[in-house]
């Protein structure tokens, strides 16, 4: 127990964690160019919030939040995930006053308590992007066209960004009466949560992993015969935005999602080259209700999260990482040149080098050998007798070419040395 982290919970090492740095970067970098600033939310909120607005029947809520009572007596529970939050967020401090479009992002761990796999974790991160106050399908282009440059500049080819419409409130109840009419048809072969939410949820059944469920799910009604002429004109008008930029996806017109919250578009990126329920690597969609929903003005909302874990798994070979390896290592010999090395060091950390040495009283050997394994591009040598010539060895690791440089301005001859050899 003590020393094994939680089920579905991992650490993330240091030599991942280049990885995920890369991407956070990346990802504020596009954010900010399509209009994006980061909101960070808390990582706990009133158990309510999350019932209210992923709803009360879905899987999340029914089966998957982490939620206690603090010792005030309060329901509180650790977020499933995002959007909920920053509506709350933009209800509370009223962020609808200042701007009628609100485009934020965030980066953090989400938690729900899922049965464990690959890529499926019970503390997992996401980046997501909400956009808040526009009701244009302009907007939805936008997010969806950021979502793919995402993956684009990645370089994470096996993906394809499939989409639905899930209409607005009126198409969807026609489209429920629907659907519950038919099954009903079907009620021998739904699995025992469908039957039990046929009326209220009924279009969990769709989304539904149990054999019974996806053979009944093929033959169900579809949304799109249900959609009203705006609805329809919207899709048209996203389609027609995402032909116009030239970004590729495939209509499905069974997708449903498992947050009761969403209307209009939805979308999931699907990773292609993996079969399997973990496949989503990023999902989202319009929430024309939501706000309301949680008690702030109809406002219109769309956004979308992306699984920092499931991108992880798809990187390129070129994103292959360790952990930092230093760009010079001191190898000193000697109590005088110790000293001086950690004046040397610190002068040349506090210019960006990365710099390490040896804090045991090591022989050369050994020093060299720590070098090596630390991954130092060039190891500079200091001894006794260097210090009394003024000099210093530099050795390149790579070449394994060795050179005499003056220990006066030592700092500087380094820096240049290592820029010119790609950095530091
Ligand atoms: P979601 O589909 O529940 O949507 O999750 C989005 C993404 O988070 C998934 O596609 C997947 O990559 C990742 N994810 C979800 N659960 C896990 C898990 N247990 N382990 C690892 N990764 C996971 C949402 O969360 C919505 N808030 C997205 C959204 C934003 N819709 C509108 N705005």
């Amino acid at each position: 127990m003590l020393t094994q982290a939680i089920r579905g919970v991992k650490d993330i090492l240091p030599s991942d964690v280049r990885k995920w740095q890369r991407i956070e970067v990346m990802a504020r970098e596009l954010f900010s160019a399509y209009g994006f600033s980061e909101i960070r939310i808390p990582i706990i909120e009133h158990t309510v919030l999350f019932a209210r607005s992923i709803g009360a029947t879905s899987d999340i809520v029914e089966k998957e939040m982490y939620s206690f009572t603090d010792q005030g007596g309060d329901q509180i529970t650790l977020r499933p995930e995002g959007t909920a939050s920053v509506v709350r967020s933009y209800v509370e401090h009223k962020l609808y006053a200042d701007n009628r479009v609100n485009k934020l992002y965030y980066v953090g761990p989400m938690f729900r308590r899922e049965r464990p796999q690959a890529g499926r974790l019970r503390q997992f991160h996401q980046i997501g992007v909400e956009a808040l106050g526009a009701a244009e399908p302009g907007i939805d282009v936008d997010v969806l066209t950021v979502l793919d440059e995402f993956f684009k500049r990645l370089g994470i080819n096996g993906v394809e960004l499939q989409i639905n419409s899930l209409g607005c409130r009126d198409c969807r109840s026609r489209y429920k009466e629907a659907l519950i009419g038919f099954l009903n048809t079907q009620r021998d072969h739904l699995c025992e949560d469908c039957l039990r939410r046929i009326d209220i949820n009924p279009l969990r059944a769709l989304d539904c992993k149990s054999e019974g469920c996806k053979r009944a799910a093929a033959d169900a009604p579809v949304m799109a015969d249900y959609l009203d002429e705006g609805c329809r004109t919207h899709f048209e008008k996203v389609k027609e935005g995402l032909d116009d930029l030239g970004i590729k996806y495939t209509v499905k017109p069974r997708m449903v999602r498992g947050l009761d919250y969403y209307t209009r578009t939805t979308f999931e990126m699907v990773a292609t080259d993996k079969k399997g329920a973990q496949n989503a690597v990023a999902a989202g969609g319009r929430y024309d209700g939501l706000v309301e929903e949680v008690g702030g003005p109809q406002t219109p909302g769309i956004g979308f999260a992306i699984g920092i874990e499931r991108i992880i798994m798809m990187l390129p070979d070129a994103w292959k990482t360790g952990p930092e390896t230093p760009a010079l290592f001191i190898a000193a010999l000697g109590v005088k040149a110790r000293r001086l090395v950690q004046k040397m060091a610190d002068d040349l950390r506090k210019i960006g080098i990365r710099t390490e040495r040896d804090y045991a009283e090591a022989g050369l050997k050994a020093q060299m050998k720590k070098a090596d394994k630390l991954g130092a591009k060039y190891v500079l040598i200091i001894g006794e007798d260097e210090i009394a010539r003024g000099v210093s060895v530099l050795r390149d690791m790579r070449t394994k070419e060795q050179a005499e440089l003056p220990l006066l301005h030592i700092t500087e001859s380094i820096r240049k040395i290592i820029q010119e050899a790609g950095g530091y």
